[in-house]
């Protein structure tokens, strides 16, 4: 299914969205729709509240206020129905190490409910997606950390899932092995599945995602194409009060893909352009500098 003949229902929708975590708010009234078929890059840096985020989606954990629907399904009242329709990859590898590889993919073929009849063809072609034919019966303490995370990655996909969530997919992996993982990504997307996607390489929203939410202090600043959020944000100053700057700022930080920030160029501010970030920029109640300054000269960030 392509994003263009996508069905009414959202895989996604989240409406003013809360989590607290005693005094500190990690997910601040947070908006977010997203369509079947779409992959979606969820780009911040550490600490904008993609891992809760994704955590509430799958009810692990519960929001203080908002509302939250996964392919139609109210969390966390029908969260059971979401789950059984969703696969997620989380931040940190919680395989069981002492277990084989197809040990492993088979324990989960039972979570995910997958009809006997069809498990030993979901592990063989899991085994397949990871490349990791032939090491079904190698313990998970024997792998490269790379075949962990494809194993990860695979085991969420055994019950044909229309949508998954994955936390940082390849953090810390060198660059082959994440080249292996955008592959088995980008397959999904070519089937249709909706994904939503954290990182912090801004290289890997690029390359992966039909769209791009930027995420700082718990809510979406920005949104747009892979292409648009890089020409309007690449070269961006590096020290700056607007959101949807220091979050890809602090994107680009974490990015081993990209060096460090290019100086400021004469242009423009875009700060003066996305609503999102005009009514959030420090000092400025409403359009200071009504996209006559430039980076150097604005007198709003
Ligand atoms: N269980 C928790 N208890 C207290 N604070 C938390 C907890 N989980 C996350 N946080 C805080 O919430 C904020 C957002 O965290 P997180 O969602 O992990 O961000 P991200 O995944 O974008 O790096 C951070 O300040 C983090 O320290
Ligand atoms: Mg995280």
């Amino acid at each position: 299914m392509s994003g263009r003949d996508a069905p009414a229902v959202s895989a996604l929708l989240l409406r003013g969205v809360v989590k607290r975590f005693g005094s500190l708010t990690a997910v601040d009234g947070l908006d977010l729709e997203v369509p079947q078929g779409v992959v979606l890059g969820l780009l911040g840096p550490n600490g904008a509240g993609k891992s809760t985020t994704m955590r509430m989606l799958t009810a692990q954990s519960l929001a203080d206020g908002g509302q939250i629907r996964v392919l139609g399904h109210e969390i966390p009242a029908e969260s059971k129905w979401a789950r059984a329709r969703m696969g997620v990859v989380p931040q940190h590898d919680n395989l069981d190490e002492e277990l084989t590889v197809e040990q492993n993919l088979l324990m989960f073929t039972y979570l995910y409910r997958v009809p006997r009849r069809r498990r030993a063809e979901a592990v063989a072609r899991a085994m397949r997606l990871a490349q990791l034919d032939g090491r079904g019966g190698a313990r998970v303490d024997s792998l490269s950390g790379g075949m962990r995370r494809r194993l990860l990655i695979v085991r969420a996909l055994l019950h044909r899932p229309e949508l998954v969530l994955m936390d940082e997919p390849t953090v810390g992996l060198d660059p082959q092995v994440r080249q292996d993982l955008w592959s088995l990504i980008s397959a999904l997307r070519d089937e249709g599945v909706t994904v939503l996607m954290s990182t912090h390489y801004i290289e890997e929203a690029e390359r992966l995602s039909d769209e791009v939410a930027l995420m700082a202090r718990g809510r979406i600043v920005e949104r747009g194409s892979p292409t648009d959020l890089v020409a309007k944000y690449a070269g961006a100053p590096w020290r700056s009060t607007c959101p949807a700057r220091r979050a890809w700022a602090g994107s680009n930080a974490s990015s081993t893909s990209r060096g460090s920030p290019p100086a400021a160029p004469e242009r423009p501010c875009p700060c003066c352009a996305p609503r999102s970030c005009r009514t959030r920029c420090a000092g400025s109640s409403a359009n200071p500098c009504a996209g006559r300054a430039t980076w150097r000269t604005c007198s709003s960030p």
